[in-house]
C-alpha cells in the first residue's frame, strides 16, 4: 500500500488526510495518508523526515511551521517552488533523492478558474498582502496572463520588491495601501495574515464592482471579516473563501505523486459541511 503524510505541527485538526481519503475513492486509487505530528519545539524536523523516508513512504505534504525547512532539505526543486522558496509537498525519489514542489499557487489558480469560473486571462487583479502566502501564488497566477496585477501591502516596500522579482509581459505594480488606483478590479485577492487576528486591511471598498470575485486565502466555519467587508460594500459581488485552495492545493499534490487530477468540488463541498 502506497503511504502519504502531512507533517506540522499543530496537525490534528488537518483536513489533509480526509481530503486525500476523498480524492482516492473519487479516483479508484489504493492508498494511505495519515497525519504525523513534528514537535516543533523538541524534534529535529531533518531527522524525522529521513526515518518517515526510510519507513518507505512515497510522499509528504508539510504544513505549518515547516515549509522553509522543506524548501532547504530537497534535492531538486519544481521551478514553482523555487520561486515560492517554499514547499508544501515532498516527491520520494528513487536514490534516496527529495523532489520539493509547492502547490499552494496552483491550488488558488485552480480554484478560482474552475470553481469561480473565472479566468485570470486579461484580468485586473488587485493582492493585498506580500508575505510568504503570496509569494508563493504569484508564478502560477501570472502565468494565467492577467491583464495587469497591483500588490498592496502595509509595507510598501515589501510589495515592490516582490513585483519586481518576476520576469513576465504582465505589468506588476507594488504599493503601500494609498496608492492602489480607486477602480473595480476584476478579481481581489487577501492575503495577509491579518484576517487571522480577524483584522481588515485598511483599503476602500471602490476596489470592488459589483462584477468583481474577491478572494480570501482564509477559510473558517463562518464568512471571514474580509469576505463579510465586501458583501457589505457591493451585495452583488463574487466571494471564495480559502477552502477551495486547501482542496486545490491537495489536489495539485495528488496529480504529482498518482497521475491523476481529482474533481475538487465535491470534496470543498463535504469538507465545508465538516467545519460547519
Ligand atoms: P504569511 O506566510 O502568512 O504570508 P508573512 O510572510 O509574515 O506570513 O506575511 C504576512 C502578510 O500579512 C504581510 O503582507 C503583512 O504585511 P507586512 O509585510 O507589512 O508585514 C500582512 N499583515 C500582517 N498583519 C497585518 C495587519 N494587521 N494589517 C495589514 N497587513 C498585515
Amino acid at each position: 500500500l502506497d503511504r502519504y503524510a502531512v507533517v506540522g505541527d499543530p496537525i490534528s485538526h488537518s483536513k489533509s488526510p480526509l481530503i486525500h481519503q476523498l480524492f482516492a475513492e473519487q479516483t479508484g486509487q489504493t492508498m494511505q495518508y495519515e497525519a504525523i505530528r513534528i514537535d516543533a519545539e523538541d524534534a529535529n524536523f531533518v531527522d524525522e523526515i529521513r526515518a518517515i523516508q526510510q519507513a518507505g513512504y512515497k510522499g509528504l505534504n508539510i504544513t505549518v511551521p515547516y515549509k522553509l525547512d522543506a524548501f532547504e532539505l530537497t534535492d531538486q526543486l519544481t521551478p514553482r517552488a523555487e520561486v515560492a522558496h517554499a514547499v508544501n509537498t515532498f516527491e520520494f525519489l528513487e536514490n534516496d533523492q527529495i523532489l520539493g514542489d509547492n502547490t499552494d499557487g496552483a491550488g488558488l489558480v485552480m480554484d478560482i478558474e474552475l470553481n469561480g469560473q473565472c479566468p485570470f486571462i486579461d484580468k485586473k487583479v488587485l493582492i493585498i498582502g506580500a508575505g510568504g502566502a503570496v509569494q508563493g501564488i504569484l508564478q502560477p497566477l501570472l502565468a494565467k496572463q492577467p491583464g495587469l496585477v497591483h500588490i498592496a501591502n502595509r509595507t510598501a516596500k515589501r510589495a515592490q520588491v516582490l513585483g519586481q522579482r518576476f520576469d513576465t509581459q504582465v505589468p506588476i505594480h507594488g504599493s503601500g495601501w494609498d496608492e492602489i488606483p480607486l477602480e473595480p478590479f476584476d478579481i481581489i485577492i487577501n492575503g495577509t495574515s491579518a484576517s487571522l487576528e480577524g483584522k481588515l486591511p485598511p483599503v476602500s471598498a471602490e476596489v470592488i464592482g459589483p462584477n468583481s470575485l474577491v478572494y480570501d486565502m482564509m477559510y473558517g466555519a463562518e464568512p471571514t471579516v474580509f469576505l463579510n467587508w465586501a458583501q457589505q460594500h457591493q451585495p452583488q459581488c463574487q466571494r471564495m473563501d480559502g477552502l477551495g485552495m486547501l482542496v486545490g492545493q491537495a489536489a495539485e499534490s495528488f496529480y504529482l505523486w498518482r497521475g491523476v487530477m481529482p474533481k475538487t468540488k465535491s470534496v470543498i463541498e463535504q469538507v465545508r459541511h465538516l467545519i460547519q
